[in-house]
């Protein structure tokens, strides 16, 4: 087991990839907190990966939520070794439509909810100073914009660019800042991605995730299973010399 006794905090892992890095790490020996804005989620999750999960209610666009989730991590584990920062919005909208109210919802879950995750769960690892692993969720998105999907292309460039700034940061204090970008992941986020594209290019349901799949090199959209491989690494005793990078896995969609 690579993550034996270690402690970690997943935002936005009540369903989707946050689901399953949870159900990974759990395998693989850590006690996780299934933080998420949707509690009543988050403790149905927590009861079905069993005892080694449990529920933590965080708002990451709320200071005093994100403070008491360490907190709550901290009480209950006797200290924070891993945060992902994996909660996140999505929207789209051609440039002449984007709306404020978009841009402000989207920058404060993606960018600020990442930033002040990553500054309250770095604080709590220097404290205790037995280092830490940090890793923020990214995207393809991130690495390239998209006429329809500005505001969300932008909030994911600004997590590859915390993500260095972080890293380089605070790995004096032992802690790994590290990234990953998925491309295409079949999840509830992407039926909503899906509904969006049907309405702005006038396409039938569905439509839009199938054309997407098959354009992915792999031959398939990915599964959120599928990103689990390189969450475990990212925290394990192996990731130890990698520092401040943001890694596709994405069937080959990008490369950089
Ligand atoms: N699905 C994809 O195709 C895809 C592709 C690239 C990157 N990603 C990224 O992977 C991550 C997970 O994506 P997903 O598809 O599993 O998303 P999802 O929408 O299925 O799950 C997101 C979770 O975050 C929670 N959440 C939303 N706002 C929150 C807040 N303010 N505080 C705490 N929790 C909050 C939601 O309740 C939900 O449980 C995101 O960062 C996303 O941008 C997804």
């Amino acid at each position: 087991m690579r993550l034996q006794g270690k402690s970690a905090l997943i935002t936005g892992s009540a369903r989707g990839i946050g689901r399953a890095f949870a159900e990974a790490y759990v395998r693989e020996g850590a006690t996780v907190a299934i933080a998420d804005i949707n509690l009543d989620a988050a403790q149905k999750t927590a009861a079905e990966i069993g005892d080694h999960a449990y529920a933590v209610k965080l708002d990451v666009t709320n200071q005093a939520s994100i403070d008491a989730a360490v907190k709550a991590v901290e009480d209950r584990t006797g200290g924070l070794d891993i945060l992902i920062n994996n909660a996140a919005l999505f929207d789209l909208a051609p440039i002449v439509e984007i709306s404020r109210a978009s841009y402000e919802k989207l920058f404060s879950v993606n960018v600020a909810g990442t930033l002040f995750m990553l500054q309250a769960a770095a604080r709590s690892m220097i404290a205790r100073g037995k280092g830490g692993r940090i890793i923020n969720m990214a995207s393809q998105a991130g690495r390239r914009g998209e006429p329809l999907v500005a505001v969300y292309c932008a909030t994911k460039a600004a997590v590859i660019s915390l993500t260095q700034s972080a890293g380089l940061d605070l790995i004096k204090h032992r802690i790994n800042v590290n990234g990953i970008a998925p491309g295409v992941v079949d999840s509830d986020m992407w039926d909503e991605v899906d509904a969006l594209f049907a309405r702005y290019e006038n396409r039938p349901k569905g439509e839009k995730k199938r054309l997407v799949g098959e354009g992915v090199p792999y031959g398939r959209m990915g599964k959120p299973q599928d990103l689990a491989g390189m969450a475990v690494f990212l925290a394990s005793d192996e990731a130890e010399y990698i520092v401040a990078q943001t890694y596709n896995v994405d069937g080959g969609q990008w490369m950089s």
